[in-house]
């Protein structure tokens, strides 16, 4: 029955009674055929005893039934990819490296994508602020493997700590150095010596510091192992072979290598204190490595009090031989200035018999020190027993003073700058391992040579036993320094070599 114009009286059973709904005529609920229309227009289309409109009414409940479940389908993949995520962004925040490690940091989740987008980006930056002391390796400290894993091929050299060969790892068939470190002074187990070897090599990460691939053991406590990159040569062993020094290009490239390794130790509290030609390596790819870690240890600010009984005698600093123990990344700079000299030459510099002859051949090259060259030098312990000149004038202008150009003909006048500053008695005058790399000397003519175009040499440590030139040893650790004279190091006394000449002037000044 037809009920206005617009709306429809609609009867429907629902239970056992009967209502009566209005329905607008197009409502969007029930899309009419024209057939269907048809129909409705004698007829009510709801009525129960109409089967055809039964049909289609039920069709369309299904119709209806079916779109709505696979909206719900739908819906509930989305939330399933959202949860998905979410558990995603959780894993990511406890291990960045794919580690199932304890979260470093619990990332909020949060629906608010920006404001915890910003959150996470604050934390992330303020972790890469920390200083790298804050922060341990973690995961790599597991059983070590058995050295009869690797074969021996050859020994290469015995030095005051370690038997090194040559060895291959038999599962990967890799050529490494085997480092057999020497621990017969320790009748208390493991050194801490050892454990500084080790603990400052693997901290040491860098281009131009050896690779530490592992520690080995063999079958006793002691016996114990660094497993190396291998490098065919030692910076002593290729000059010794050399017939002529290095270009002034090369020495460039070798140097900025050495100074740039020793700037990443220094940036990581790290002080070498054994640096020598002989611990510099190199390969055939014209690359360098630091190497020898026997001596290094972290450091502190201020110094903590330190073993003066570092450093192999012709690279050891003044400060260090007048017995200072207090001492920082400085003595590392005078070594490199001593290398920068046996590089220009092919022959160490300063070729002290003893610790007063080393003292004494300081002297002859840079000039006795003086309250302006070296404030403070006087309290420093074996300087009290120094007699000096009563003309101690340094013997070029300028603080410090250069080095005397005769000895370094072929230098120019930034490297000789570079050189005597490097070589300044008083250690605060010595350029840190950053101002060294930022030296004019490097960015003038003739350029550091391309690793690439290095020459290269044959390995003596690939076939044989490097032959190796007298050089005095590293100290030994653990010993303390000797109580030294130095009352002879300008008057021909005990230890120096009387009458020695150099820098221009005669040291016997009586
Ligand atoms: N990774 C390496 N690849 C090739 N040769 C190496 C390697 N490590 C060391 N050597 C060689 O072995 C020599 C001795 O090694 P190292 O300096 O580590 O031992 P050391 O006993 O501490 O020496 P030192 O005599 O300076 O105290 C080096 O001078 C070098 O010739
Ligand atoms: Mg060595």
């Amino acid at each position: 029955m037809s009920v206005g114009t617009g709306t429809k009286t609609v009867r429907t059973r629902i239970g056992e009674g009967t209502r009566h709904l209005l329905i607008p005529r197009h409502s969007p609920i029930l899309p009419l055929t024209s057939d269907l229309h048809a129909k409705m227009s004698s007829k009510s289309r709801w009525a129960d005893e109409d089967p055809e409109t039964e049909a289609i009414i039920a069709q369309q409940k299904r119709e209806k039934e079916q779109k709505r479940r696979a909206k719900a389908e739908k819906q509930r993949q989305l939330e399933e990819a959202k949860a998905q995520q979410a558990r995603q962004d959780a894993n990511n925040t406890q291990a960045p490296n794919g580690d199932s490690g304890p979260p470093t940091k619990r990332r909020r989740l949060s629906n608010d994508a920006t404001s915890s987008d910003a959150a996470v980006a604050k934390i992330d930056a303020e972790e890469k602020a920390q200083p790298s002391l804050l922060r341990f390796p973690m995961g790599e400290w597991g059983p070590c493997r058995h050295v009869d894993n690797f074969e021996r091929l050859n020994h290469i050299e015995e030095g005051s700590y370690g038997w090194v060969s040559r060895a291959k790892d038999i599962s990967t068939g890799e050529v490494v150095a085997l480092k057999k470190l020497k621990l017969e002074n320790s009748p208390d187990g493991f050194p801490v010596t050892g454990l500084r070897e080790i603990q400052t090599l693997m901290e040491a990460r860098h281009q131009n510091v050896v690779y530490l691939r592992e520690v080995v053991m063999g079958n006793k406590m002691d016996d114990v192992y660094l497993v190396m990159d291998f490098h065919e040569h030692d910076l002593k062993a290729l000059l010794d072979e050399m017939r002529e020094p290095f270009l002034p290009s090369e020495i460039k490239t070798v140097l900025l290598q050495v100074v740039g390794g020793l700037e990443f130790l220094h940036s990581q509290w790290i002080m070498h204190r054994d640096l020598k030609t002989s611990n510099l390596l190199m390969n055939n790819r014209g690359e360098l490595k630091i190497a020898d870690f026997g001596m290094a240890r972290y450091y502190g600010d201020p110094p903590p009090k330190l073993t003066q009984l570092v450093v192999t005698l012709w690279y050891r600093s003044p400060e260090l031989l007048l017995g200072a123990d207090k001492y920082g990344t400085e003595i590392d700079m005078w070594s490199i200035g001593c290398i920068f000299g046996e590089l220009l030459t092919k022959e160490p510099l300063l070729q002290g018999k003893n610790e007063v002859d080393q003292v004494s051949k300081i002297f002859a090259l840079t000039g006795p020190p003086n309250s302006q060259t070296w404030p403070g030098f006087r309290s420093l312990p074996n300087a009290k027993s120094l007699r000096l000149p009563s003309s101690s004038a340094p013997t070029s202008a300028g603080n410090p003073p250069l080095l005397p150009r005769s000895q370094f003909p072929y230098l120019t006048n930034a490297g000789l700058g570079l050189l005597s500053e490097l070589l300044a008695l008083n250690p605060a005058s010595r350029p840190t391992a950053r101002q060294c790399l930022e030296h004019p000397y490097f960015r003038e003519d003739p350029r550091p040579k391309p690793r690439e175009m290095f020459p290269t040499f044959p390995s003596k440590a690939g076939m044989e036993k490097r032959r190796r030139h007298h050089t005095p040893e590293a100290p030994k650790r653990g010993q303390e320094a000797p109580e030294l004279d130095f009352a002879g190091v300008f008057g021909g006394a005990p230890g120096g070599d009387a009458g020695e000449a150099g820098a221009g002037f005669t040291l016997r000044l009586g």
